[in-house]
Order: C-alpha cells, then sequence, then structure tokens
C-alpha cells in the first residue's frame, strides 16, 4: 500500500492544470449504455472511479479505447445488465448505471450500494423516482432487480435535492414516454454537463441548473461528441492550498463561475482572489482570519471542500463554525487533524475550530477521498518533519497526480511504498 510523504512549509508558487470533473465524468461515462455508436469524450480524469466504471461496463460489453486524449466508447455489444457487488462496493456511483440500463434494456440488476464512511447515503430516492416511472423493482440477495417494459414519464418530485438521483432519473427520462418533470432537482454544474452530453446525443432538456427540470421523451439518441467540464473541487482544494502555505498560485483551465460560494469565503480568510475567464489566481495573506461555513446544495458552499476549508481553519486567527448539512458523520477527517495539533470540538452537525499558530507533523490516515486531501493540505504547512498520510488509494479514486501537481508548485511531496 502507498503512503504520501510531505515536508511542510514551502509557500506553493506557478501553475496548475485542473483535470476534468471526476463527478460529472462518471454519468457521462455512463450516458454512454444509451445508445451505440462512437462517443468521443474529452478531459475524462486518469481516476480510479473512472476505472471503477469502466471496468463495470467492459463486463456488461462495452469497448473503451483511448486515443490522443479521446476516450471512446462505444455500447453496440451491451449484453449484460448486471454491476456487481465485488466493484460496486468500491464506488458508490455505481448507481448511476441504473437509469441508462433501465432505458437501453428494460432491466438492470445492481449491487446495493451499501454504506460508506461518511454516513448512510441511501438511494431511496433513485429507486423511488424510478418506480413512479413505472420501473418494477425489488431487492433480493444485496442486489436491486429492476424492470420495466417501456419508462413512462411522471412529475417527480425530490424530497432532497440529490445529484446523482438526479442524473439518474434524468437518464431514465431521455427515452421515456412523454414528459418528465424533475422538482426540486439538484443544481449542480456536473448535472448541467450531463444535460449538455444527453442534449448532444439528441434528448430533449431543459431547465438543467435550476430546480426544476423537463425531460421530453425521444425516440431515438445517437453518439457524442463532449469535453468534460473542470473539477471544481480539485480547483477549490488547490485553491485552499495556496491560502494555508501563503503561496501564490495560478490555477488554468478551471471555471471560476463554478466556484462564487469558495471564492467568498478566501477572500473573507483574507486571501486575494483573482477570477479571471478559464484561470484563478489566489494568493494568501500572512494573517488567515477565521471564517464560518455551512455547506449547501449548488451554490451554496460544496461539502466535499468542507475537509479543506477545516484544515485550513485550524491555523486561522480566532474561531471558525464549520457546519456540515448535507452528510452525517462528515467530520471523520476531524480525529487525525487533531493528532496534527488542531484544536477541534464537534457537536452534532458542527464543528468549532479553534485556530492555532501551527499545525506538527505527524502520521495520519486518510478515511475518505475529501478527508485525504484536508490531510495533504495540513502536511503542505506542518512543521517540525514529515507528514505521513496512509491509505491514500481513497485519494487516487478523485484527484488525478496530485503529488505530481503539487511538486509542480514546488513542495515537498512523494509517494512511497509501505
Ligand atoms: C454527489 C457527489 C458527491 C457529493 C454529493 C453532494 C457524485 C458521484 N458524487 O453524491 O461527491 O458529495 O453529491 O454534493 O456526483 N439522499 C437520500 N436519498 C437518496 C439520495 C440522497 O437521502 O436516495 C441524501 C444523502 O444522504 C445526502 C443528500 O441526499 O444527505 C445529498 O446526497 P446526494 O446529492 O445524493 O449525493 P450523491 O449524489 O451520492
Amino acid at each position: 500500500m502507498d503512503k504520501i510523504v510531505l515536508e511542510g512549509g514551502i509557500p506553493l508558487k506557478g501553475t496548475v492544470k485542473v483535470s476534468g470533473a471526476k463527478n460529472a465524468a462518471l454519468p457521462i461515462v455512463a450516458a454512454c449504455l444509451l445508445t451505440g455508436g462512437d462517443h468521443r469524450l474529452t478531459r475524462v480524469p486518469h481516476l480510479k472511479d473512472i476505472q471503477t466504471i469502466k471496468a463495470i461496463m467492459s463486463n456488461m460489453g462495452v469497448v473503451f479505447q483511448e486515443e490522443e486524449g479521446v476516450l471512446h466508447v462505444n455500447s453496440d455489444a451491451l449484453r449484460e445488465d448486471e454491476a456487481s457487488y465485488d466493484l460496486v462496493k468500491t464506488m458508490r456511483a455505481s448507481i448511476l448505471l441504473l437509469g441508462p440500463l433501465l432505458s437501453r434494456l428494460g432491466s438492470a440488476r445492481i449491487s446495493m450500494p451499501g454504506g460508506c464512511a461518511i454516513g448512510a447515503r441511501p438511494v431511496n430516492l433513485h429507486l423511488k423516482a424510478l418506480a413512479a416511472m413505472g420501473v418494477d423493482m425489488h431487492l433480493e440477495g444485496g442486489y436491486i432487480n429492476a424492470k420495466v417494459k417501456r419508462l413512462k414519464g411522471t412529475h417527480i418530485f425530490f424530497d432532497i435535492p440529490t445529484v446523482t438521483g438526479t442524473e439518474n432519473v434524468m437518464m431514465a427520462a431521455v427515452k421515456a414516454e412523454g414528459q418528465t418533470i424533475l422538482s426540486n432537482a439538484a443544481k449542480e454544474p456536473e448535472v448541467q454537463d450531463l444535460a449538455e452530453f444527453l442534449r448532444g446525443m439528441g434528448a430533449s432538456i431543459e431547465g438543467d441548473g435550476t430546480d426544476t427540470i423537463v425531460v421530453e421523451g425521444v425516440e431515438s439518441l445517437r453518439d457524442a461528441q463532449h469535453t468534460i467540464i473542470p473539477d471544481r473541487i480539485e480547483t477549490g482544494t488547490f485553491m485552499v492550498a495556496a491560502v494555508i502555505t501563503r503561496g501564490d498560485i495560478i490555477i488554468d483551465g478551471c471555471c471560476p463561475e463554478h466556484l462564487s460560494s469558495v471564492i467568498e469565503k478566501l477572500q473573507s480568510v483574507g486571501a486575494d482572489v483573482e477570477p479571471i475567464t478559464g484561470r484563478i489566481r489566489v494568493k494568501g495573506a500572512d494573517s488567515i482570519e477565521s471564517v464560518d461555513i455551512k455547506t449547501m446544495p449548488f451554490p451554496g458552499f460544496p461539502t466535499d471542500l468542507q475537509a479543506q476549508f477545516m484544515a485550513l481553519m485550524c491555523i486561522a486567527k480566532g474561531s471558525s463554525i464549520i457546519k456540515e448539512t448535507v452528510f452525517e458523520n462528515r467530520f471523520i477527517h476531524v480525529s487525525e487533524l487533531k493528532r496534527m495539533g488542531a484544536d477541534i470540538e464537534i457537536n452534532g452537525d458542527q464543528a468549532l475550530v479553534r485556530g492555532k499558530d501551527c499545525l506538527l507533523a505527524a502520521p495520519v490516515m486518510a478515511t475518505d477521498l475529501r478527508a485525504s486531501a484536508s490531510l495533504i493540505l495540513a502536511g503542505l504547512v506542518a512543521k517540525n518533519g514529515r507528514t505521513e498520510v496512509g491509505r491514500i488509494y481513497h485519494l487516487d479514486r478523485g484527484y488525478e497526480s496530485l503529488e505530481e501537481k503539487f511538486r509542480g508548485l514546488g513542495a515537498h511531496i512523494w509517494r512511497e511504498k509501505t
């Protein structure tokens, strides 16, 4: 198993290029199941989660080929409708295969994603919506067995705006009979990117980016070409890295308009954040001010950047309250940050972070994807030696070449075999 080793204390400098968004690429790759032909996807990040969805789809008969930065996906020979436990258990987003399989084959057998480190994360809203579209569903041996003759459009009201739930239903609806209205839908940029790809395939979708999405079912779809949006969570992680190390960096190839809430918070912390089209310059200040955050669905502060922002608040002046409203149990990084000297007190869904002068290097363990990133950020400023972050397979699920990118900005960071 690999670990990441860091020696902190170097202000980051230079330019870093952001990769394609994992959370946009996953549903878009899944959407290639909707129809055969040669789908051509650009800026698909090289990540463990993408390998996992490719492995599941390859088992179903889908062919993937990468040439000159373009991922070709061909589902002409789709023959299987099953996503097995051994792969689904490593990635909950496998549930995204349910909608497109039902649309294309009228059946799907997907292992039920279990709980995970950041809470129960049920899929009840996906299942309820698909049942309302006429899908007959039952759970057997840990698998969701779903069947439908023809998906029917209907009005779906999500109790909670769920990102993958919205995506799953959108994919199920594109060839359904009649109109599907999704109310209280997720507004995340990744939902919009999927809608854009589906429109390229010939789907009729309006309202993505708002909380009401209307899909008119069409008779047929065609293969399409698409460039995945830049990863806003990776961008935000580099922004925090610049501020925490009091560095000065340019993040290239990003979408500043997807990060308004984060830009506003980092400016309140005292950083100089200058968004330009496709780039953001972030310059940290000597004094890091404490700021409260509350995670919210888009366009609020993203839960996927909560852990990274908490690392920053650990060395801020004064105290900060961090409220997590999207997921339960999303404070598992706290005990590891405390091993580095952080002063954090958890009370239900909020954490009180009392800023300290510095964090101290220590061996720590990654517990989930974004928690791993927060430990790396803490390690970038930790004093008194080397920080070693274990279990970094979590990091490889969602960050492309993270150590190389940090090294390019001057950080002392490398990977070692344990
Ligand atoms: C997606 C992202 C994840 C991000 C999250 C919130 C992907 C692959 N993952 O996850 O990185 O942290 O959005 O921005 O895009 N819920 C239910 N029932 C359901 C579905 C969700 O109760 O059927 C609840 C969840 O427990 C959570 C909230 O709804 O409290 C939002 O979760 P959701 O938006 O569904 O997260 P994901 O789509 O799994």
